[in-house]
């Protein structure tokens, strides 16, 4: 039996009693078999969850590309690392070898350096989905500078705000970049951005789309002149198994975003075993991950975890309805890709658009689907299973968080039976616990309660940049001595899990995980808001949408509703981006309050979803008589 691989069920169960019993044991194994190390760890593990201080592999020494890239040069050295499939189906799409990839990274890497990047330095990534986007991810963690990948469909000042939270010296950025028919000026977001930003030194920028764009003397550089004359090799900087390796910002219930910290050593290890193991990834695989590197999936499971298995990663530029609804299954004939990963939006909006762009195509080489973003519904599980995956393929329903860094509980391909809209079991190292409001945990089958993880796994993010108190307190206080997820969940009779959904004031908006807070901020900043609140509903595609409850000032009581609705959707783009767009606003003269000042979501969401016959009791309410005004008044 390999340590690496699990192969069947009863091995699954051996292994995970294995990683339960002896964790330590369990992961120096894994650790030990399949990675270079420049030097072995003095103690697997130490933790805390109090402080909260945790830490893996401390005192070995290595350098994540080295696994990634180096030591795949003599077996694998023309395999096709990185398969890049542009946004319009007519470029030829371009197949990077390790050994290209290799050269790549080390020339980008020595890039950086001459632009007076270091260990430790911060670089903020800004850039659409293409090849540079994962060079530049490498390059950094060649030298040891952290990266933070903000998501190119970003704001200026969501940008700005990501660069400032962690006082990034570089951007790199491109001259634009297409999405579907539409053409994006990211130099004009970035420049935007960095008016108000006073730490960043230095813009490189990308060729894509052969824009003319201002270039700022002294600060703005095209990254190919500077690639021409730098050298193939690039000696990997030695890091500490808990150095930083990027920080990627997520949203929160309130406040600003978070910057999670994810570390070298227990990162790798946790994304390469999780990856094998939850896509079975066999040698000739073709695996596509459709999400962006902008997000925690596509750094672990585009780059690293498939990279650290010598795998061939298909990276998309483009967007699901372009040039037509049948684009991601042409994709996969053309490239007979054999697992596929998509979120549960992109199925129910693929769902909607009609059989003929599916049957248009080959899918036969499909072995392994999987989701990821939200929870799934039962009906796009099975139009998944059924038109997809033809019925002979199994779903993986992946369940975890930016915070996470890997996939924690989830199916194993042809060893866990699966069940339509369950995770179903942990992953080895895992141990989910379900909590009461009391703080106490569930015990037995059949129950349900808040997801809390009760012992470390390797990959989970160690702090946030800047704020380990807020890590501590956001994590580690709703119950003391585990780390709570955020998510509901139930058991069942089986002790599979199934996540329900978030049981904070976190809404996941088509994957997007947005925080009310900011979004609220956004709409008040317009002249006429006095007040707002904004709560999901149910949306047959998006999963959810947004539902804004808007207080004017008597100022714009004389103004236009929808020229209204439009500006405050305006500003929530600039601010944030278009996808925390709300569907719906509705102006009402007051928001339900408790004696104390705090805004009742509760209710409002009732009501958003047309759950308003039984609302509990409102008369202890600072205003219980808006909440009439506001039923009879919704959209
Ligand atoms: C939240 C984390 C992990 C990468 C993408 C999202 C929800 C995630 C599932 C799933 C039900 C899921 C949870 C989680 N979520 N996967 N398979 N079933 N819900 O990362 O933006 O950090 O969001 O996404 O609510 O807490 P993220």
């Amino acid at each position: 039996m390999s340590t690496f691989q699990i192969k069947n069920l009863e091995e699954y169960f051996q292994v995970y009693r294995k990683s339960v019993e002896t964790p330590e044991l369990f992961w120096a194994e894994v650790a030990e078999e399949h990675f270079l190390w420049h030097k072995r760890w003095d103690k697997v593990l130490s933790w805390d969850f109090s402080k909260p201080e945790v830490k893996w592999f401390e005192g070995a020494k290595l350098n994540i590309t080295e696994n990634c890239l180096d030591r795949h040069l003599l077996n694998r050295g023309d395999k096709t690392a990185i398969l890049f499939e542009p946004n319009d189906p007519n470029e030829p799409a371009q197949h990077i070898s390790y050994r290209e990839l290799y050269e790549r990274v080390n020339k980008f890497a020595n890039v950086l350096k001459a632009q007076g990047i270091g260990k430790g330095d911060r670089v903020c990534i800004y850039l659409p989905m293409i090849p540079e986007l994962a060079i530049s991810v490498l390059a950094c963690a060649r030298i040891g500078a952290i990266h933070s990948v903000v998501f190119a469909g970003f704001s200026s000042t969501a940008l700005a705000t990501r660069i400032n939270d962690s006082d990034c010296k570089m951007v790199i950025t491109s001259d634009g970049s297409y999405r579907g028919g539409k053409v994006i000026d990211l130099k004009t977001i970035v420049d935007e951005a960095l008016e108000e930003c006073s730490t960043v030194e230095t813009v490189l920028v990308v060729r894509r789309i052969q824009a003319e764009v201002p270039m700022k003397e002294g600060r703005d550089k095209w990254l190919q002149p500077l690639l021409d004359e730098a050298s193939s090799e690039c000696a990997a900087e030695v890091m500490d198994a808990e150095d930083p390796l990027f920080i990627l910002y997520t949203s929160g219930s309130t406040g600003r975003p978070k910057g999670m910290v994810h570390t070298t050593a227990g990162y790798m290890v946790y994304t390469a075993y999780t990856f094998k193991n939850v896509f079975q990834y066999e040698e000739d695989d073709i695996y596509w991950c459709t999400a962006d590197i902008g997000w925690i999936t596509g750094h672990s499971y585009i780059v690293y975890g498939p990279l650290a298995n010598g795998a061939t990663t298909l990276m998309f530029e483009g967007v699901p309805s372009y040039p037509d609804w049948g684009r991601f299954w042409q994709v996969v004939e053309k490239h007979k890709v054999t697992q596929f990963y998509t979120a549960p939006t992109a199925i129910r909006a693929l769902a909607r658009q009609g059989m003929e762009y599916v049957e248009k195509y080959d899918l036969s080489s499909l072995k392994i689907l999987g989701t990821v973003g939200e929870p799934i519904n039962d009906e796009a599980w099975h139009w998944y299973n059924n038109h997809i995956g033809k019925g002979r393929c199994p779903i993986v329903d992946t369940w975890w968080q930016t915070e996470t860094g890997g996939i924690l509980i989830s199916p194993i391909p042809f060893s866990t039976p699966t069940k339509p809209t369950f995770a179903t079991l942990p992953l080895p190292g895992v141990q989910p616990v379900l909590m009461d409001e009391e703080g106490r945990e569930v015990q037995g089958r059949s129950v349900s309660g808040r997801l809390a993880i009760k012992f470390p796994w390797p990959s989970m993010a160690r702090t946030i940049w800047g704020n380990h108190e807020r890590y501590r307190e956001t994590y580690f206080s709703a119950f003391p001595g585990k780390y709570f997820t955020g998510d509901g969940a139930l058991r069942d009779a089986e002790g599979y899990y199934r996540i329900t959904g978030r049981v904070d004031d976190v809404i996941i908006v088509s994957g997007h995980n947005l925080g009310t807070a900011p979004i609220e901020a956004a709409i008040n900043e317009h002249p006429v808001v006095a007040e707002s609140a904004i709560v999901g509903f149910p949306h047959e595609i998006k999963g959810n949408a947004l539902y804004g409850y808007v207080i004017l000032k008597p100022a714009g009581e004389e103004l236009d509703p929808n020229a209204l609705r439009k500006e405050i959707n305006a500003l929530i783009a600039g601010q944030i981006g278009p996808i925390a767009k709300l569907d719906k606003i509705q102006f009402v003269s007051g928001l339900p309050k408790t004696r104390s000042g705090k805004i009742m979501r509760r209710i409002l969401r009732k009501i958003a979803n047309n759950d308003f016959e039984n609302l509990g009791d409102i008369s202890t309410l600072l205003n219980p008589e808006v909440v009439e005004e506001i039923i009879k008044n919704r959209l």
